[in-house]
């Protein structure tokens, strides 16, 4: 799908469709709304007097305009209440909009930008949530549906943002361009988190971070099993024994602080591409979503683009630890002690707490690149969403600084984050009879015990964990994210990046 950015006024805009909006409570619209509702003599005001149309968020109502405007149709989306309004609320109204739109078969449209004149908003933010939301809400992953025979599943091909103010179309083409690029990070994260572990091989990912690479301004690297075998990644390799599939260790890294190279962003991502639960085996219904088990290291692949895209001016390294956790004649057992990079050694309490093992590796390679400033991102446990439900990534730390920068990037991105603790008191949970530590804690607080074993290997670092165990997938379509794999947090991760970058530091 295309989005071009055009001056002008709305309701002489021709097409299949056009569309303006409407705050919840307004009875007389004004805007581009107003004007609209004059070309087609008070159609709008009256169905807002009707009752029709409430201005509710994420409502859309299709006035066909049989000729009075050279427009075939007019949409009104509702914006909601003026005070729960936020760049969140226009991702929102645009995916929904969009994907109306699609359903009735509309292939192209105009739109104003959504906020950036009632609402408040600066026009380049406005304009860049409007892309988001149509990019991320009109994804859908059917690659592997067999031809469209109603012609259902044909996709929107262009959207005409008008802007009445010719002095803001250049903010709107940045934030259009800005929206686009993030908002296809997070498809490509969605994407390889909704292939199928028979094809999203860590194999497969290694190639994906390389079609990410060429051409962007990224460097990679991918280490082999060889490799991690003379650095004593004993952890990693440990999950990685059961499987049949080659581990990769996939490192990207972006210069865009060059002059500052201690201003470094390392991002950790656990690349489980299917966690069986190992000889410690899930259930059937456990194991039926652990495609998406490596949905921490796509968002780190994808955001890595979506930095190299926007020209961010800080240095990040990504480092995403891929392999399988299989059940097997191979496979580690439960009461094996492994030897990690670091030199800890680790009991293994259960093969099924496999993303702290290959985050402790991925973590200390981090800190022997020198990197100072470490965030990890994991479906790690299952117990986050007991915790915070599906709709909260369990943030923990420990450095508040970062914690908080992350935080606030979450917010500004409409990603949901609830900081947990780390009690000293509580690093006994994961003691070992036999070993260092061991890779289970003692059944309760199990997000905090799987933290806080990941942040032993950290060595000093600023280091701040993303548990994503609930935010990674959704159960049903909701908002600008379609049922599946989410794409959380890449856009978070992004804005963080450019938090960090020289010039808006903190
Ligand atoms: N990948 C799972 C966590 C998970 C659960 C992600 C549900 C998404 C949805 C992780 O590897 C795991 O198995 N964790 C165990 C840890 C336990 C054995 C200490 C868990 O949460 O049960
Ligand atoms: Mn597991
Ligand atoms: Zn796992």
């Amino acid at each position: 799908m295309k989005i071009s950015v055009a001056p002008g006024d709305i309701s002489r805009s021709e097409g299949p469709a056009i569309i303006v909006n409407l705050f919840e409570g307004v009875t007389s619209p004004g805007g581009a709304a107003g004007a609209v509702d004059r070309a087609l003599d008070g159609a709008i005001s009256r169905l807002i007097e009707q009752g029709e149309i409430r201005g509710k968020r994420g409502e859309n109502t299709v006035i066909h305009t049989l000729g009075r405007l050279p427009a075939e149709r007019v949409v009104v989306a509702g914006l909601g209440k003026p005070s729960k309004f936020d760049p969140d609320a226009v991702r929102v109204v645009s995916a929904e909009v969009c994907r109306h739109l699609r359903s009735i078969g509309v292939r192209s449209a105009s739109t104003i930008v959504h906020g950036a004149g009632i609402g408040g908003l600066a026009p380049r933010a406005a304009a860049s949530a409007m892309a988001e939301g149509a990019v991320m809400g009109l994804y859908r992953f059917d690659k592997y549906k067999s031809d469209d025979e109603n012609g259902d599943r044909r996709d929107m091909e262009e959207i005409t943002v008008i802007d009445i103010d010719r002095s803001r179309v250049t903010d709107v083409e940045e934030g259009v361009r800005e929206g686009v690029t993030l908002a296809e990070a997070v498809n490509l994260c969605r994407d390889m988190a909704n292939e199928p572990a028979n094809v999203m091989t860590p194999t497969r990912m290694a190639e994906v971070a390389l079609e990410a690479a060429v051409g962007s301004g990224l460097r990679i690297e991918v280490l082999e099993r060889s490799h991690m075998e003379a650095l004593g990644m004993g952890a990693l390799l440990g999950v990685a024994q059961g499987s049949s599939e080659p581990p990769k260790l996939i490192v990207l890294a972006y210069d865009g602080d060059p002059d500052d190279p201690s201003n470094r962003l390392g991002l950790i991502g656990k690349g489980i591409t299917f966690d069986s639960g190992g000889l410690d085996i899930k259930s059937a219904a456990g194991m039926l979503t652990m495609k998406g088990d490596m949905a921490g290291g796509g968002a780190v692949i994808a955001a890595m683009k979506a930095v190299a895209g926007l020209r961010i001016g800080a240095n990040v390294t990504g480092v995403v630890a891929a392999t399988e956790n299989m059940p097997g004649g191979r496979a580690q057992r439960p009461g094996d002690v492994v030897t990690t990079m670091s030199g800890k050694t680790v009991e293994i309490g259960n093969t099924d707490a496999e993303g702290r093992l290959v985050l402790a590796d991925a973590v200390t390679y981090a800190r022997s690149l020198g990197i100072e400033r470490i965030v990890d991102v994991a479906t790690l446990t299952g117990a986050i969403i007991t915790a915070l439900g599906k709709h909260y990534t369990g943030v923990f730390g420990s450095d508040q600084k970062l914690v908080d920068s992350v935080i606030a990037a979450g917010a500004e991105s409409g990603e949901r984050m609830w900081q947990l603790p780390l009690p000293e008191d509580y690093r006994q949970n994961y003691r070992s009879d036999v070993a260092d530590i061991k890779n289970t804690g003692s059944g309760a607080a199990g997000s905090i015990a799987g933290a806080q074993f990941i942040g032993e290997f950290a060595d000093g670092a600023a280091w701040t964990h993303l548990d994503i165990a609930g935010t990674a997938r959704a159960d049903s379509t909701r908002g600008y994210n379609p049922k599946g794999a989410t794409g959380a947090p890449v856009r978070t991760l992004a804005a963080l990046a450019r938090r960090l970058s020289s010039g808006s530091k903190g």
